[in-house]
C-alpha cells in the first residue's frame, strides 16, 4: 500500500467521526487533503456540515468541493477539527508547520472541541525533533528574533541549526499570515514543555508547531491497520 492510500484510510477513519449539523476545523497538508476530499463526496451527497479552514490552500479546496465555509469571527467554536502533523509522539503531543500553516491550525485546534489527528505510522516518533520544528516570526527584526529564539532552545536544553524557510526557487517563505518561518533542526526534543514556553516568551515569534495538550486522538495508518492513540469517540 502506498503511503498516500494509508493517508487515505486515516482520513476515512476521521470521516466517520463527523456527525451531520457538525461544525468542523478542517486542517492542512496532504492528508488533511483527503479528508476534506472525502467530506467534499459527503457533502455532495446531502451531509449538513459547516467548516473553518486552516489555510488559504485548504479555503480554495473546500470552496471548490462546495463545502459550506465559515470563519471563526462567525463560527468561534467548533466541534472537532481533523489535521494532519510531521511528528505525533504517544502522548499525543505533536510538531505541525511543515506545511507553514500552524498557526491558523492551532488557533482552529484551540477553539475546537476535539483535535483528532490523522497520518500514517511514520509520523509516530518517541521523542519529538527529528523534523525541523517550525517557529512562526514577525519579518521586522528578524536576525534579533533568531538569536532570541537560539537563546530560548539553549535554554531548554535543545540545540540545533536554526534555518529561515525558503520556497524552492529561493526567495523567503511567507506564511499566510504574512510571517517568515525559522526550522529549528533540534534532532530531540527531550523537553517540549519547557521548549514552548521559552519560545512563547521570545517577542516576534507569532506561534511555534509544538502542539501539546490539544489532540485527543490520533489515527495512523500502516499496511497492518489502523493504530489509534488516545480516545476516538
Ligand atoms: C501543515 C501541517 C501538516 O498537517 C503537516 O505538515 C503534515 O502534512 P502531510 O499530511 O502532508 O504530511 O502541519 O502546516
Amino acid at each position: 500500500m502506498s503511503p498516500d492510500d494509508l493517508k487515505k484510510q486515516a482520513a476515512a477513519r476521521a470521516l466517520e467521526l463527523v456527525r451531520p449539523g457538525m461544525r468542523l476545523g478542517l486542517g492542512t497538508g496532504s492528508t488533511a487533503k483527503h479528508f476534506v476530499d472525502l467530506l467534499g463526496a459527503r457533502v455532495a451527497a446531502g451531509l449538513d456540515v459547516l467548516c473553518v479552514a486552516t489555510s488559504e490552500a485548504t479555503q480554495a479546496q473546500a470552496m471548490a468541493l462546495a463545502i459550506p465555509m465559515s470563519t471563526l469571527d462567525q463560527t468561534p467554536e467548533l466541534d472537532l477539527t481533523v489535521d494532519g502533523a510531521d511528528e505525533v509522539d504517544p502522548q499525543l503531543r505533536l510538531i505541525k508547520g511543515g506545511g507553514a500553516a500552524h498557526l491558523r491550525e492551532k488557533i482552529v485546534a484551540v477553539a475546537s472541541k476535539r483535535m483528532v489527528v490523522i497520518a500514517d505510522d511514520t509520523k509516530l516518533v518517541e521523542t519529538l525533533g527529528r523534523f525541523p520544528l517550525p517557529i512562526e516570526v514577525v519579518p521586522f527584526g528578524l536576525e534579533a528574533t533568531r538569536r532570541a529564539v537560539a537563546s530560548a532552545i539553549a535554554a531548554s536544553g535543545a540545540a540545533g541549526e536554526i534555518k529561515l524557510r525558503l520556497r524552492p526557487d529561493g526567495s523567503t517563505l511567507v506564511t499566510d499570515g504574512g510571517h517568515f518561518i525559522l526550522d529549528a533542526h533540534l534532532g530531540r526534543i527531550e523537553q517540549p514543555e519547557a521548549l514552548a514556553a521559552a519560545l512563547n516568551a521570545v517577542p516576534g515569534v507569532v506561534e511555534h508547531g509544538l502542539f501539546l495538550g490539544i489532540a485527543s486522538c490520533a489515527i495512523l495508518a500502516s499496511s497492518s491497520g489502523l493504530k489509534i492513540l488516545g480516545t476516538i469517540e
